[in-house]
């Protein structure tokens, strides 16, 4: 279906929606299960999402699966999240191609096990002239550790001083090849940046549904955007009125 058939859209549609998928463990302890049940249930989930964005006509999804904070989880959690990654990089390749996605990464590779590094390679190979949907994923990712990765970047490249901007710090980030988010979204009523994103963010329109994310669906992601089409966005400035 194209963005067009969908009458529920507002006119203006995110390019790019990033998404802190939160509440995992919540969900999971709500009906007596462990947190890791809830990271399954909540993987489940990230289909029908992709699906959605495909639909609506979005551009580019970044979504949050584990941040540079995460590794102090408890080690059951972490290396249980870590098996669930290793599994779903393998069986989802086929899905995305289905959908028409391309997989990205942003983040560390270096830090994560070899073998998993190698299939996030793999993956990004694999999808690399799918077109529709550019699903970012942001894994031992931290917004603070980016931007410290990109001033690194700056001195050994002996870029001179006079010559940084914020066009030049973007151009050393991650996400150097999208456009900043425009809608944001994190579910489960917290509301937090937990390093996310923290420079792209400046000009974001942040929507927090108290769900918890293995039940944020189509509808779920529709509702945000039509939220997103009644913001104003005034990027600092004052908008005259006709
Ligand atoms: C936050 O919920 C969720 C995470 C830290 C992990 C999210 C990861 C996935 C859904 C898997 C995605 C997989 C791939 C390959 C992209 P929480 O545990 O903080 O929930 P809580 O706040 O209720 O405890």
């Amino acid at each position: 279906m194209s963005a067009q058939a969908s009458p529920e859209l507002p006119d203006s549609i995110p390019q790019h929606i990033a998404i802190v998928m939160d509440g995992n463990g919540r969900w999971a302890q709500s009906r007596g299960l462990p947190r890791l049940a809830g990271h399954r249930a909540g993987t489940e989930n990230l289909r029908s999402i992709i699906e959605a964005c495909v639909e609506f006509g979005v551009k580019v999804l970044t979504i949050y699966a584990f941040s540079t904070e995460n590794w102090s989880r408890p080690e059951n959690e972490v290396s249980g999240l870590m098996a669930i990654f290793d599994e779903v990089f393998n069986r989802e390749l086929a899905e995305l191609n289905r959908q028409g996605a391309q997989l990205r990464h942003i983040g560390r590779l270096d830090g994560i096990k070899k073998s998993l590094q190698d299939k996030v390679r793999r993956g990004i190979e694999k999808t690399k002239n799918n077109d529709r949907l550019i699903l970012n994923v942001a894994f031992n990712y931290g917004g603070r550790d980016e931007i410290v990765h990109a001033i690194r970047t700056m001195l050994k490249e002996g870029v001179d001083p006079a010559d940084v901007n914020e066009q030049l710090v973007s151009q050393y980030l991650y996400t150097k090849d999208v456009p900043d988010p425009d809608l944001i979204i994190r579910t489960s009523g917290e509301h937090r940046f937990s390093n996310f994103l923290i420079w792209q963010a400046a000009y974001a329109e942040w929507v927090f549904p108290e769900t918890f994310w293995p039940d944020f669906g189509r509808e779920e992601l529709l509702a945000a955007i039509q939220e997103y089409g009644h913001r104003e966005r005034r990027y600092g400035r004052v908008l005259e009125k006709g």
